[in-house]
């Protein structure tokens, strides 16, 4: 018998965890892991390194299909080919990725090899419109949500670890930036998706919510493959 490819979206505001423990599900169940969040940072940096600005929606438009993003065996995204994963996550790209994902036909061109990548694949997708617009099907949805200062602490920190030079507040401006933005776009916003399970992490750690889902999952019927 043929097996139906799984999906499972996990969807939220900016540094809610959702990296960390779609990782670690997709690990712990075999399936692959999809960062949507890095390939909108990755067409960011592509704008940039183009000299194009970032609020100029017809510009920035203009790099479809001249500009591939993709990822490579080690899962890392790629911008023509070469591989960006570290680049994409300093405070320019930061503070510009929400102006890219709120352009519509940006948006369609990375969502539709989002959906190839989880018609071909049992795939974990983390995001900000998942669960209610990439995937609608897709088996379990989670929305993950935490504090913003909490969320900003662990920004900071994560930064600090890459060698990222920001500061607490900057992370805390950015976060709340990023939220608005995400929210309030016209396509796709920042939202639950009806049928979607909301996990507050406030004040749990990372193995407690994994456990939590892994568990859930386990529940539903979504194992190991
Ligand atoms: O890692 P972090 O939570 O900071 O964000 P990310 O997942 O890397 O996403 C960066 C930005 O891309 C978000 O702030 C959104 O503006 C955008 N994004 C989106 O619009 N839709 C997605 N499916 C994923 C990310």
């Amino acid at each position: 018998m043929i097996k139906k490819n799984i999906s499972i979206a996990i969807d939220g505001p900016s540094a809610s965890g959702k990296s960390t423990i779609a990782k670690i599900l997709a690990e712990k169940l075999n399936f692959i892991y999809i960062d949507t969040g890095a390939m909108y940072r990755a067409f960011t940096l592509g704008c940039i390194n183009n000299g194009i600005d970032c609020t100029n929606e017809e510009e920035c438009c203009k790099l479809i299909g001249k500009i591939m993003i993709g990822f490579n065996e080690k899962n890392h995204v790629t911008l023509n080919g070469i591989d960006v994963e570290k680049e994409i996550r300093g405070n320019k790209v930061a503070d510009n990725v929400s102006y890219i994902a709120s352009y519509k036909d940006i948006r369609l061109e990375l969502v539709n090899q989002q959906r190839l990548l989880a018609q071909n694949n049992d795939v974990v997708m983390d995001g900000r419109d998942i669960g209610t617009y990439v995937l609608q099907d897709a088996d379990v949805k989670f929305f993950q949500i935490a504090d913003v200062e909490e969320r900003a602490k662990r920004r900071y920190k994560e930064n600090l670890e890459k060698g990222i030079e920001t500061s607490y507040e900057e992370c805390l401006e950015n976060l709340k930036k990023r939220d608005y933005i995400d929210s309030h776009r016209e396509f796709c916003p920042l939202r639950p998706a009806k049928d979607s399970i909301e996990i507050n992490t406030t004040n749990l750690g990372i193995n407690e919510v994994s456990d939590m889902l892994i568990a859930l999952l386990k529940s539903k019927g979504i194992e190991r493959r």
